[in-house]
C-alpha cells in the first residue's frame, strides 16, 4: 500500500485531499498542530500526529518510522489580510517552518513534495489569463512567504534530488464529503456571502465597483475542492515520471463578485443585502488562472467548473454547520 504524510490534513483542503487519498487506497498520515483545526476534524480512517511542521525531532521520527512515498504540504498560515500587520508570523510559520519540514525529510531521505501555493505569488498580473510563466510580484507578505518556498524547494530539487509537485491555487470553494470551508476568522468571499444568506451578516461588502471589467466588480477564479483535490492525487501519481511539476490550479474561468452574489442568492433563494465599500488598497480586477499546463502535465479537466454548482455544494455544508 502506498503511504502519505500530509501536513496540515486537518484543515479544509489538506483534509478534503486526505480523505480523497484514503479512498484511493492510501495509508494515510495526517500532521497538524491545531492551531486552525479541531481534532474532530482530522478525517476518519487516517493515522494522526499532533505536532508542528518546526518540530524537527518530531517531524523526522515520523518520517523514519512511515517511510512516506510523499508528503504532501497543507499546513500554513492563509490570511493575506493578517500577513500585513504580522509579516513575521507568516515568514516563520510557512516558509522558516518549511524549511525544518525539508530538512527532516531530507535527513529521513524522503524526497517527494507536493506543495500548496497560491495565486497571491503573482501579485498584480499583467496577462489574464495567468500562465505559470507571469512575473512574481507579490503584493502581501503571505504570497511573499510561498514565494520564499518555492525558491527553495527549486533549490533541493537542483542540490538534492528532490522530487517536487508545486500547485498554485486560486480561490477554492465548495464541499465534499461533508467537509467545506471554514476559516476562523473568514475572509473567503463564499462562506462570508452564506453567513449572510443565514442572517449572521446584515449585508456582504463589495469592495469597490468601478473597477475595468463588465459590472465594475473584481474577478476571480473559483475552483472547487472536489477538482483541485483530484489534481493533486494526479500530482502524486505523476511525480516519478515528471520530477518537477509547476501549475496553476484553477477553473480558467473567471466570475466577478457580483455575480457569486448572485448564484448564492439564486441557490440560496435568500435576499442576500449587498453594500458597497471602497477598494481594498492591493486588489487586482482580475485574477484567472491559465490552466493549460496542469491540463497537459497531470491530464487534469475540472468537472465542477458551473459556479451555481459549487456555490450550491457550499450551501448544503454551510446550512448543516451554521444554520440553526
Ligand atoms: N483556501 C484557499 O482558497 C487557498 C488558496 C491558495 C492556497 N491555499 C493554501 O492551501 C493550504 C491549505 O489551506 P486551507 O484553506 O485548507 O487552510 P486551513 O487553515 O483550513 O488549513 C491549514 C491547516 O494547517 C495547520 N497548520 C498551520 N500551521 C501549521 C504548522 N506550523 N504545523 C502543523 N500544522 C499547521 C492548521 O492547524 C490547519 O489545520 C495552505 O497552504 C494555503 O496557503 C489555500
Amino acid at each position: 500500500m502506498k503511504r502519505v504524510l500530509v501536513t496540515g490534513g486537518a484543515g479544509y483542503i489538506g483534509g478534503t485531499v486526505s480523505i480523497l487519498l484514503r479512498d484511493a487506497g492510501y495509508s494515510v498520515t495526517v500532521l497538524d498542530n491545531l492551531t486552525h483545526a479541531r481534532r474532530e476534524a482530522v478525517p476518519a480512517g487516517v493515522n494522526f500526529i499532533e505536532a508542528d511542521i518546526a518540530d524537527r525531532p518530531m517531524v523526522e521520527a515520523a518520517l523514519r518510522e512511515l517511510r512516506p512515498d510523499g508528503v504532501l504540504h497543507f499546513a500554513a498560515l492563509i490570511e493575506a489580510g493578517e500577513s500585513m500587520v504580522k509579516p513575521e508570523i507568516y515568514f516563520r510559520n510557512n516558509t522558516a517552518s518549511t524549511l525544518s519540514l525539508l530538512e527532516a525529510m531530507l535527513a529521513a531521505d524522503v524526497k517527494n513534495l507536493v506543495f500548496s501555493s497560491t495565486a497571491a505569488v503573482y501579485g498584480e498580473p499583467d496577462v489574464t489569463p495567468i500562465p505559470e510563466t507571469a512575473k512574481l510580484q507579490p503584493t502581501n507578505a503571505y504570497g511573499e512567504s510561498k514565494l520564499l518556498v518555492e525558491q527553495m524547494l527549486a533549490w533541493f530539487q537542483r542540490v538534492h534530488g528532490f522530487k517536487t509537485a508545486t500547485l498554485r491555487y486560486f480561490n477554492v470553494a465548495g464541499a465534499l464529503d461533508g467537509r467545506g470551508e471554514q476559516h476562523e476568522p473568514e475572509t473567503h468571499l463564499i462562506p462570508i456571502i452564506l453567513d449572510t444568506a443565514l442572517g449572521k451578516r446584515k449585508s456582504i461588502a463589495i469592495y469597490g465597483d468601478d473597477y475595468d471589467t463588465p459590472d465594475g466588480t473584481c474577478i476571480r477564479d473559483y475552483i472547487h475542492v472536489a477538482d483541485l483535490a483530484n489534481a493533486h492525487i494526479r500530482a502524486l501519481e505523476r511525480l516519478h515520471e515528471h520530477g518537477r511539476i509547476l501549475v496553476n490550479l484553477g477553473n480558467g474561468k473567471g466570475f466577478s463578485v457580483k455575480a457569486v452574489i448572485e448564484a448564492a442568492r439564486r441557490v440560496t433563494g435568500a435576499v442576500i443585502p449587498a453594500e458597497v465599500k471602497p477598494r481594498r488598497p492591493g486588489d487586482p480586477a482580475r485574477l484567472v488562472a491559465s490552466s493549460e499546463q496542469a491540463r497537459e502535465l497531470l491530464g487534469w479537466e475540472p468537472e465542477h467548473a458551473d459556479l451555481d454548482e459549487i456555490v450550491a455544494s457550499a450551501w448544503k455544508w454551510h446550512q448543516q454547520r451554521f444554520g440553526a
